[in-house]
């Protein structure tokens, strides 16, 4: 990654230009207002005084007719006072309908490093506004806003967004929606004149959130064209929008969503708004493995092999017995397995989803002699221990909703009728009250601790609707609750040291880069048929490397959509994240438990560069056709998988080509089958002679050796196989 460079034009002509892996940001401070983002894209050598004044005088747009009489000034947070007709960066106002223009002087630029802050004010509405970007060595710009209430009366604040300026060739936008079971769906929309704005009210991240919202030139991909995008790191509401007026100006722009009379700021009271990430890169695995690298970079990023997990939830769901779940565990450990999680139904009164929720200590009906007699088995076996909780939710029919009705959120009160629609038979917990966060507190770490319990699924099962404060008249309270959602994850964290704790939603509903500042992976999806993961690990990847996304191998029916897959294709899909398995293997034939052994002991083998390298998403031949894989970061060994997504028109589609290579190296290509065959797979001529079974690989073919160069443009052609099949490729450099 390059050194940081920082140039700064001085006092009578501010311009800042930020310049770090491979990203130049230059700011012009010149209206002495709000700063303008001058540029936001590849890295430019504009170091010099002269050159960066060019540069922002390059851009001043001409005057039209009927507009103001001064070229517009709005910046980074757009206001009316500004000149700016579009969405406004912030909104609040005073009782009587006052203060709510605002219109702020530079005061202070402070520049550091690939680091800046502007501190801003106006006096007359009596506002302080601070706003600070950091650019990082992988090249992803960190944003946040932070504003005071300097007057004498409280300050309803109703948004404070930050937004990037992206060029008008930028014409398609790219982001995620989803539901339960299939999140991640990708969408792609031109860029109209207009707002096209995108809101997430449920209170956590969502299944259909953005995920990172992308603006490029219509048409690209993984591979190919530039790429603006911007991510909201929080796991509440949030706002993304991208907003084309007839001036000729086009933002992208985010915000957290706040609800009415959420945020009343008292004098001298500061609001900050979440980290807005925005990242430019030449094409989307660049912007992809940018964010990967960022994410590696972090002192608290999981550096262990990541242990391959067995979760019990498709195996027992609510039917907990010793037995059974101790002989799940001798099997998950002949088989290699390193991680035993016992899910849901383990505590005071939890026989289903009805009831329970809250009352975190052991059920002694079904748990007579407490966890231990689980727990250390488990250990005995080698493996780590980890539960599930699910902390911040709460059934009405429990111990703590009978004692403390108050704590649940709620906009009109406690009694039945008034509490919000329910979900999942589940209410929220209220957990900005603090004795509320330290029953909580209390509950996890004293149970971590007697246990020597390693890992915790942290789930989150339903949205907040109505999510009010009853100690406040039920003043809604999403941003509180967000917030004092992390200070809980961070006060267990810093009691139990080492523990490592998985963000999940129903599935994949809390993924985003604030949860996982204080969380070590994510649960991808409840649904883990094979065809499915497929779409959404490739999706989901733009923002997560393959070792913080929860991959599983479930049974061959899948219990989410009924869909029967074979061996080959649920192991090599759940080879690419940080692998586990789902699945009720007491019921499981010898065959199927040596199949998943070996897959397991092939992930073992290559996790190392799976959870270090490089993604690449190469171009499909044919939509028919997916290709993927990870090249290791000295670029001598890589795994790809060709995945046929269905039967297509055509008999052989085509020749599918690599990526991410070195050009000159050579490399052996073979086919690889763990465990069996792909269904239908026929051998094309590049396959040579089927190779001996190994320990490891149940056999195979021999290959071919190529260049990387040769393999990246003239490629290889496509073994037909049978839909819904994988096969995977290993590389080697040779010599
Ligand atoms: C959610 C999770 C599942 C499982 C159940 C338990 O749906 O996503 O994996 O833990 O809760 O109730």
């Amino acid at each position: 990654m390059s050194e940081p460079k920082t140039t700064s034009s001085g006092a009578d002509t501010p311009v800042v230009h930020l310049m770090r892996g491979g990203v130049s940001v230059v700011f012009s401070c010149r209206s002495g207002l709000v700063p303008q983002i001058a540029y936001w894209g590849a890295a430019l050598r504009c170091e010099d005084t002269d050159s960066l004044v060019a540069l922002v005088d390059g851009g001043v747009e001409a005057f039209t007719g009927n507009a103001p009489d001064q070229p517009s000034t709005a910046g980074v947070v757009p206001l009316p006072g500004d000149g700016w007709t579009g969405r406004p960066g912030l909104s609040g106002w005073r009782e009587g309908g006052i203060d709510w223009s605002a219109r702020f002087t530079l005061e202070q630029v402070k520049v550091q490093e690939a680091a800046v802050r502007f501190i801003l004010a106006d006096a007359s509405a009596g506002l302080q506004l601070n706003l600070s970007y950091d650019l990082s060595p992988e090249g992803l710009l960190a944003a946040r806003a932070e504003l005071t209430n300097t007057g004498s009366v409280p300050y309803f604040l109703e948004e404070l967004g930050v937004t990037f300026p992206v060029p008008l060739s930028a014409d398609e936008i790219l982001n995620r929606t989803g539901r339960w079971g299939r999140e991640r769906v990708e969408q792609r929309q031109k860029v109209a004149l207009g707002c096209n704005l995108k809101e997430g009210r449920h209170g956590r991240t969502g299944f259909d959130a953005p995920d990172m919202t992308f603006v490029g030139r219509s048409g690209f991909n993984f591979r190919e064209g530039q790429v603006w995008g911007l991510h909201t790191a929080f796991s509440g509401n949030h706002r993304t929008w991208v907003e084309k007026l007839p001036s000729g100006v086009q933002v992208l722009g985010a915000s957290e969503l706040l609800l009415p009379g959420e945020i009343i700021l008292q004098p001298g009271q500061s609001y900050q708004s979440p980290v807005f990430y925005a990242l430019h890169a030449d094409y989307l695995d660049q912007a992809a493995n940018r964010v990967h690298q960022w994410l590696r970079s972090r002192p608290t990023h999981p550096r262990s092999p990541r242990p391959v997990t067995l979760n019990v939830w498709e195996a027992v769901y609510f039917d907990h017995r010793l037995p059974k779940l101790q002989q799940l565990a001798d099997v998950a450990a002949e088989i290699g397995i390193e991680r035993y999680v016992l899910d849901d139904g383990w505590f005071k009164g939890r026989r289903d989803d009805h009831a329970g929720l809250g009352d975190w200590f052991v059920d002694e009906e079904v748990w007579p002699h407490g966890l231990a007699p689980l727990a250390d088995y488990v250990h005995g076996l080698g493996m780590q221990f980890g539960l599930w909780f699910e902390p911040e939710m709460v059934n009405e029919d429990s111990d703590l909703a009978r004692a403390h009705p108050q704590w649940l959120m709620s906009a009109r009160g406690a009694e039945s009728d008034a509490l919000p629609v329910r979900w999942r038979n589940q209410q929220v917990l209220n957990i900005a009250i603090e004795p509320a966060r330290e029953y909580l507190a209390e509950r996890v770490v004293s149970l971590v601790k007697q246990y020597n319990i390693d890992y915790i699924k942290w789930d989150h099962n339903r949205d907040l609707i109505e999510a009010g404060d009853q100690s406040a008249a039920g003043q809604a309270a999403v941003h509180r609750q967000t917030l004092a959602f992390y200070r809980l994850l961070d006060q267990i964290k810093e009691q139990c040291p080492g523990l490592e704790i998985e963000s999940c939603s129903s599935g994949g509903g809390r993924i985003d880069l604030q949860v996982l500042q204080h969380t070590d992976r994510v649960w991808v999806s409840d649904c883990i048929d094979p065809v499915e993961r497929q779409s959404i690990v490739r999706s989901l990847s733009q923002l997560l490397p393959p070792e913080l996304m929860g991959t599983h191998v479930a049974s061959p029916h899948s219990h989410t959509t009924g869909r029967w897959s074979n061996m080959a294709s649920r192991g090599a899909t759940a080879l690419w994240g940080h692998m586990g398995v789902e699945w009720d293997l007491t019921g499981a034939d010898p065959e199927e438990l040596r199949q998943l052994g070996q897959w397991i002991a092939f992930h073992k083998l290559h996790r190392a560069f799976l959870h270090s390298g490089t993604l690449v998403r190469p171009i499909s031949p044919d939509r028919t056709i997916w290709v993927s894989g990870v090249v290791s970061p000295d670029k001598n060994e890589a795994l790809f998988q060709v995945v046929t997504r269905e039967r297509g028109a055509l008999a052989v589609a085509g020749k599918f080509t690599f990526a991410g290579l070195g050009q000159a190296k050579k490399y052996l290509v073979r086919p690889v089958f763990v465990g069996q065959q792909p269904s239908g797979l026929q051998a094309p001529k590049w396959f040579g002679a089927p190779a001996a079974a190994t320990e490891l690989e149940t056999g195979g073919y021999e290959g071919i050796t190529l260049t990387g160069e040769a393999l990246m443009q003239a490629g290889l052609s496509v073994p037909p196989m049978h839909p819904e099949q994988v096969l995977l490729l290993h590389l080697q450099a040779k010599g």
